[in-house]
C-alpha cells in the first residue's frame, strides 16, 4: 500500500459560493521559457451572497511568489502555500497585484503555460489557470480579461490571446507586445494565450447579421497545406450554429491553434480554440477519411461551445456534462446533417450508428465498472478523471432524449428560452432541464434521475398477440440487472425512457399505429414514455402478428433485452425501415453467434457457424439499394471489447479466436463476393472526402481486410501492394498497410515489411502519420510465433518514439492496451507489466495521460480468475509506486 493518505474527495454537496468576485483582471506576461513572470492586477469585491470573513483564498499551483500589492500599495499580510495564497485583512473592494513567475520550460504536465515545438501555449481547463497566477480558479467567478503579452520578436513573432487585438508594437532589445482584451466575461479555465513562429490561413465572412468576422488557422509554416479543412468546416459550424440555433459568432475574430503537444482533443478557450493537431490538420495524402470527420467534428465541437459553454457556462465542474452533453449532442447534429441534410435518414444513420457503437463499447463498459458515475457526478478526486464517455456521450444522449421527446422544434424552444434566462451565467443541470420542461409545458422532475444515476438501464419486451381482437401488447420494464456497485448506490427509481417503437408487418412494411383509446392510427413509429418500472402499450387494429422494431434509432441509451430468432433478425436486417435498426438487428445476430463461438472456443470445442447466418451477411453484402457506407457498417463485426464485455467472465483469447473464425468464414464463404465489391467499388480520379466517396472507399477496404483473413492471403496482398503503391490519399494507403499486416500473420511478416518500410520514410516528417505507423503495429494480430508486446518492446526503442508527446504515447501504448486485448491480456501477464511500467513512467511526467492509461485496467474484477490475479498483481504495484492525484484515485477506485 501507499504510504501517504488517500487524497480528498470534492463533492457536489459541498459546493458554496466564492466569497470575493473578481470583475476584471490586467494580466502581463514577460513570455521566457525558463521562468516567465505574470503581472496580475485584479478588481475584487466581496460577495454578498457568499461567506463573511476577510481572508481571501487565491488558489495556486506549481508557481514562485514575487510580490502582492493592494491598491498599489505593498501588502504583507498574505502567505503562500502548497495550493495557493492566503490574503487578510482586505477591504470589501480592492485592488489587488501579484506578481509570480513560472517555468513553461520544464511543464511536462501540459495543464497551465508550456511549451511545446518551441512555441508558448495555455491550457487552462479544468484547473490549470492556478498553474499560471493565483486565482479564484473555479468557473462561477467571471471577469473581464485585458492581457499583454511581451517576447522576443525574433523568436516569437505572433502573440495571441482572447478577444480582440487592440494594440501591437516594440520594446526595447529585440522585444514585441501585444495587448488583447475579451469584451465577454469568462472564467478562468477559459482564458488562453500563444506565443510562437506560427503562420494562418485567414479568411473573412459576414455572420447573420451582416457583420464582418475574421477567421484564422494558425499552425507551423510546414503544416499551412493542411488548413483548408479545418477552415470550411468552421465556416460550416458558424453557418449551422445560424440555421438550426440562431446562434451568431459574437467576436469579430475567431482563431483556431494547432499544438503537437496535447491532453485532449482540443480546447474552446474564448475566441482562441486551441487544438491537438491530430483534429486541425488535413489533406489528403496524411489524413485518413476518419480523419477528416473527426476535423470537422471537433472544429463544430469547440465552436458549438461559444454558446454552450462559454456564454452560459458551469456553476461548478460537477456541472460539465451542462456544456459537454449538449455540446457533445450539438456537433452530433451538426454531423450528420453534414452527412445527409436534415431529411436523408439514411445518410444521418450512419453518423448515428458510429456514435452509438462508440457509446455502447466504451461508455457502457465505464458504467460496468469502480468508475461508474451519473452524468453529473457526485464527488471527485480529480476532476481531471471526469471528462469521461459518461459526462460527454452518455449526457449527449441525456440531451438527445429532450429532442426526442419534443421534437426538434420543442427542443429549440427550450434553448432558446434557455439562453433568454442564462445568458452571462453560470449554471447548474438542473437549470437546462428547467429551461427544457417550462419552453414545452412539462413536468421533468423524473427526468432528473438521467442526471442522478449511474449504470446502464435495461429494458425488458415481452409481447403478445390476440388474433382474436387484433390487439398488440407490448410490455416493457426497466431495471438495472447486476451492475457495478458503484452504480448500484446511486440508483433510487424509474426512469423517463423515450422508448420509439415501429411494428412491421409479414410484408416487411410498417404497420400504422393506433394505440387502445385512440380513434385512428396516426405515423409508424411512436415514441412511447416508460415511466413506471413497467408497463403495457396496447396496439390496436392489428390485422397479423408482427415483429416489433425496438428503440427506434436508439431513441434512449439503454440496453434492449428481447428473444428474437435469427430468422426474425434477419428479416428485420433485410426490411427495417429504420436504418439504425436495421443495422441492429445484423449486429444482434453476429453478437449472438459470437458470444456461442467464444463458449465454443473457451471450452476448446470445434467452432462452426451456420449457414443462414453467412446468407443474412451475404444479403447485405450484394444489396446495390443500400448505401455502401451502411453496408461497411453492417458487415463490420461487434469489436472484441464490446464481446468480452457481454461474457460473465471475459476472456479475449476465446473472444479473438471466435471472432476470427467468423471474420474468416465470411471471407471464404464470400471470397467472390468481396472480390466483385472490391473491384467495384475503387474509384480512380481525384480524392474527395464526401459522403459518397467515403463510403465507397470503406465498403472497398473493408472487402479487402476480409479478404486478407483467407487461409491463403494471395488475392489480398496483391491487391493491397497495388492499392499501397498506387495511392493517392491515405485512406487507402493505410487500410492497404493494415491488410498487409493482417495479411502477415499467415503469409508471414516479410509480406508486410517493405510496405511498412516505405510508408516510414515517405512520412517521416509528418508526426500524425507516424502515430499511425505505430498504432497500426501495435493494434497488429499476433501469431504462435510472434507477440505483440515485443513488437511494441522494440517500437519503444525507436529514434521517433517518445512518452512526453502525448499522440505519440498513446499511438504506441494505448494502442496496444486498450486496442488490442487478445495480445494484451496475454495468459503470462506481459502486457500488464508493461501496462504498469508505462503507467509509473508516465506518472511522473503528465499525470493526466497516465490516468487514461490507467483506467485499462480497471474492469480487472470482469476476467476470468487466472488473468483477474495477474491484473491485480500489477494494480497494486502501480498503486504504491504512483504520486498523482490522477492516477491514485483511478487504481484505488479499481482496487477498493
Ligand atoms: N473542453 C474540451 C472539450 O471538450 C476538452 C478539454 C478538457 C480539453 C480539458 C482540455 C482539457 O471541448
Ligand atoms: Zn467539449
Amino acid at each position: 500500500m501507499s504510504d501517504t493518505a488517500s487524497p480528498a474527495v470534492i463533492r457536489r454537496a459541498d459546493y458554496a459560493q466564492p466569497a470575493f468576485l473578481i470583475d476584471s483582471v490586467a494580466l502581463e506576461f514577460d513570455l521566457v521559457p525558463e521562468r516567465t513572470i505574470v503581472k496580475n492586477t485584479m478588481r475584487l469585491r466581496r460577495n454578498p451572497d457568499g461567506a463573511p470573513g476577510a481572508r481571501l483564498e487565491l488558489m495556486g499551483e506549481a508557481l514562485e511568489l514575487v510580490s502582492v500589492a493592494l491598491n498599489g500599495v505593498p501588502h504583507a499580510e498574505h502567505r503562500a502555500h502548497e495550493h495557493g495564497l492566503t490574503v487578510e485583512n482586505l477591504p470589501d473592494a480592492f485592488e489587488l497585484t501579484i506578481v509570480s513567475a513560472c517555468q513553461p520550460a520544464e511543464n511536462t504536465t501540459l495543464s497551465g503555460l508550456y511549451v511545446s515545438s518551441g512555441n508558448f501555449f495555455t491550457q487552462c481547463e479544468a484547473e490549470g489557470f492556478r498553474r499560471i497566477t493565483y486565482f479564484l480558479d473555479r468557473p462561477d467567478v467571471m471577469a473581464i480579461y485585458t492581457v499583454t503579452l511581451r517576447a522576443d520578436k525574433a523568436a516569437y513573432p505572433v502573440l495571441l490571446s482572447n478577444g480582440n487585438l487592440v494594440e501591437e508594437g516594440e520594446l526595447p532589445d529585440g522585444r514585441h507586445f501585444a495587448k488583447w482584451e475579451d469584451p465577454f466575461k469568462k472564467p478562468s479555465y477559459l482564458f488562453a494565450l500563444v506565443a510562437g513562429k506560427l503562420v494562418a490561413i485567414e479568411e473573412r465572412i459576414r455572420s447573420g447579421s451582416g457583420k464582418e468576422k475574421l477567421l484564422q488557422v494558425w499552425v507551423e509554416p510546414h503544416d499551412l497545406d493542411k488548413t483548408r479543412h479545418a477552415m470550411d468546416s468552421l465556416i460550416n459550424s458558424i453557418r449551422w450554429d445560424e440555421a438550426r440555433f440562431g446562434l451568431e459568432l459574437d467576436l469579430d475574430r475567431f482563431m483556431i491553434v494547432a499544438v503537437s503537444d496535447f491532453n485532449m482533443g482540443a480546447m474552446e478557450n474564448k475566441g482562441l480554440n486551441i487544438f491537438n493537431t491530430k483534429y486541425v490538420l488535413a489533406n489528403p495524402e496524411t489524413a485518413t477519411d476518419t480523419d477528416f470527420a473527426n476535423v470537422e467534428a471537433v472544429v463544430g465541437h469547440e465552436y458549438f461551445h461559444n454558446w454552450t459553454g462559454n456564454r452560459i457556462t458551469c456553476r461548478d465542474w460537477f456541472q460539465l456534462s451542462l456544456k459537454e452533453g449538449l455540446t457533445v449532442f450539438r456537433d452530433q447534429e451538426f454531423s450528420a446533417d453534414m452527412q445527409g441534410g436534415d431529411t436523408d435518414e439514411a445518410a444521418r444513420a450512419v453518423k448515428r450508428i458510429e456514435d452509438v457503437r462508440a457509446l455502447r463499447q466504451f461508455q457502457f463498459a465505464e458504467d460496468a465498472g469502480p468508475m461508474a458515475h451519473p452524468v453529473r457526478p457526485e464527488s471527485y478526486v480529480e476532476i481531471n478523471n471526469f471528462y469521461t464517455m459518461t459526462v460527454y456521450e452518455k449526457g449527449a444522449e441525456v440531451v438527445r432524449m429532450y429532442q426526442t421527446l419534443f421534437g426538434r422544434d420543442g427542443f429549440r424552444r427550450g434553448m432558446d428560452l434557455y439562453f433568454k434566462r442564462h445568458d452571462g451565467q453560470a449554471v447548474t443541470c438542473d437549470d437546462f432541464r428547467l429551461a427544457l420542461a417550462d419552453a414545452n409545458g412539462r413536468d421533468l422532475t423524473q427526468f432528473e434521475r438521467w442526471y442522478s444515476q449511474a449504470g446502464t438501464p435495461r429494458v425488458s419486451v415481452r409481447t403478445a398477440y390476440d388474433s382474436a381482437q387484433r390487439r398488440y401488447a407490448v410490455t416493457l420494464t426497466q431495471h438495472y440487472g447486476d451492475c457495478a456497485p458503484a452504480a448500484r448506490e446511486t440508483q433510487t427509481g424509474p426512469l423517463l425512457i423515450p422508448f420509439a417503437l415501429g411494428l412491421i408487418g409479414r410484408d416487411g412494411r410498417d404497420v400504422p399505429l393506433r394505440l387502445e383509446g385512440e380513434t385512428q392510427a396516426a405515423g409508424t413509429t411512436r415514441v412511447l414514455e416508460l415511466t413506471e418500472a413497467e408497463q403495457t402499450f396496447t396496439f390496436v387494429d392489428v390485422a397479423e402478428a408482427p415483429l416489433p422494431s425496438l428503440l427506434r434509432n436508439f431513441s434512449a441509451p439503454v440496453v434492449v433485452e428481447y428473444d428474437y430468432t435469427n430468422d426474425e433478425l434477419a428479416f428485420l436486417l433485410a426490411h427495417d425501415s429504420d436504418p439504425f435498426n436495421r443495422w441492429e438487428a445484423g449486429q444482434r445476430l453476429a453478437t449472438r453467434e459470437l458470444l456461442a463461438l467464444t463458449a465454443r472456443a473457451a471450452a476448446s470445442e470445434p467452432l462452426s457457424l451456420d449457414d443462414s447466418v453467412v446468407a443474412a451477411f451475404a444479403r447485405v453484402l450484394t444489396d446495390e439499394s443500400l448505401s455502401p457506407a451502411f453496408r461497411e457498417l453492417a458487415l463490420i463485426l461487434p469489436s472484441e471489447a464490446y464481446l468480452a464485455e457481454q461474457m460473465a467472465e471475459s476472456n479475449p483469447a476465446a473472444v479473438h479466436a471466435a471472432r476470427q473464425f467468423m471474420r474468416k468464414r465470411l471471407a471464404t464463404a464470400l471470397r467472390a463476393e468481396w472480390l466483385a465489391v472490391y473491384e467495384r467499388h475503387t474509384a480512380s480520379g481525384p480524392y474527395e472526402p464526401t459522403p459518397k466517396a467515403t463510403g465507397h472507399r470503406a465498403l472497398k477496404n473493408l472487402a479487402l481486410a476480409y479478404l486478407a483473413e483467407l487461409d491463403d492471403p494471395v488475392d489480398a496482398i496483391r491487391l493491397a501492394n497495388a492499392q499501397y503503391d498506387a495511392a493517392n490519399n491515405m485512406t487507402d494507403r493505410a487500410a492497404a498497410l493494415a491488410a498487409l499486416l493482417a495479411a502477415a500473420t499467415t503469409a508471414g511478416a516479410a509480406a508486410a515489411q517493405p510496405a511498412l518500410d516505405d510508408f516510414y520514410r515517405r512520412f517521416e516528417n509528418e508526426p500524425l502519420v507516424i502515430d499511425k505507423w505505430f498504432a497500426m503495429q501495435a493494434m497488429q494480430r499476433g501469431s504462435l510465433d510472434r507477440r505483440i508486446i515485443d513488437v511494441v518492446g522494440k517500437l519503444m526503442a525507436h529514434p521517433a518514439f517518445t512518452l512526453r508527446n502525448p499522440n505519440r504515447a498513446r499511438s504506441l501504448i494505448f494502442s496496444f492496451c486498450t486496442h488490442n486485448p487478445a495480445q494484451f491480456h496475454a495468459e503470462d501477464g506481459s502486457g500488464y507489466a508493461f501496462w504498469a511500467e508505462q503507467v509509473i513512467a508516465l506518472d511522473a511526467l503528465n499525470p493526466q495521460v497516465a490516468a487514461r492509461l490507467a483506467r485499462s485496467l480497471e474492469l480487472w474484477r470482469r476476467y476470468t480468475p487466472a488473468l483477474r490475479e495477474r491484473m491485480r498483481e500489477a494494480l497494486e504495484r502501480v498503486a504504491s509506486q504512483v504520486k498523482s492525484r490522477d492516477v491514485r484515485e483511478v487504481v484505488e477506485k479499481a482496487l477498493a
